[in-house]
């Protein structure tokens, strides 16, 4: 056996250590654990074509921390999953949501949506419906 064939079958072996380490790695593990939750599954299946899977946007607007979607309450936010949001002139429009979602599983993907924002914003945005 040559040294060639020797540290070709070395790298492979290695290469294969790594793919098997990166599998297992805390980054790897809980990165499918953001849709680990009923809205987290709705999210993925009904919301992430448009407004992508991590909420940074595409066809819809961005509904994650770099958006503006903390400054709506939960009335309003629920408003705009249920019936749709229907503006002259859009390309895309928002889908209505309510023959397909029940309202709890509107506020299930909510919440997921919640998740994606800062503690601050948050916070901010439970004030704000606790206002209005
Ligand atoms: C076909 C593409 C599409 C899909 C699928 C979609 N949306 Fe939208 N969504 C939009 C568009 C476009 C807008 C912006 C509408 C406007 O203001 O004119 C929007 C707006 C919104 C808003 C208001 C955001 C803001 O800051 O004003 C929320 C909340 C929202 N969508 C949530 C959802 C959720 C939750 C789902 C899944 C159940 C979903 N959307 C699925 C296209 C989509």
């Amino acid at each position: 056996m040559s040294t060639t064939a020797i540290s070709i079958s070395q790298l492979l072996t290695a290469a294969g250590l790594m793919l098997g380490v990166a599998a297992c790695s805390p980054a790897a593990a809980s990165a499918p654990s953001l849709y680990d939750s009923p809205g987290g599954r709705l999210f993925l299946r009904h919301c992430a074509a448009c407004h992508g899977a991590r909420g940074e946007g595409g066809a819809g607007p961005l509904l994650n921390a770099a958006g503006h979607a903390h400054h709506h309450t939960d009335g309003e936010l629920a408003t705009a999953v249920t019936d749709g949001i229907a503006r002259p002139g859009a390309p895309v429009a928002m889908p209505a949501w309510g023959n397909t979602l029940s309202p709890q599983e509107v506020r299930q993907v909510l919440e997921f949506v919640k998740g994606l924002w800062t503690e601050e914003q948050r916070q901010f945005q439970q004030a704000l419906s606790a206002q209005r």
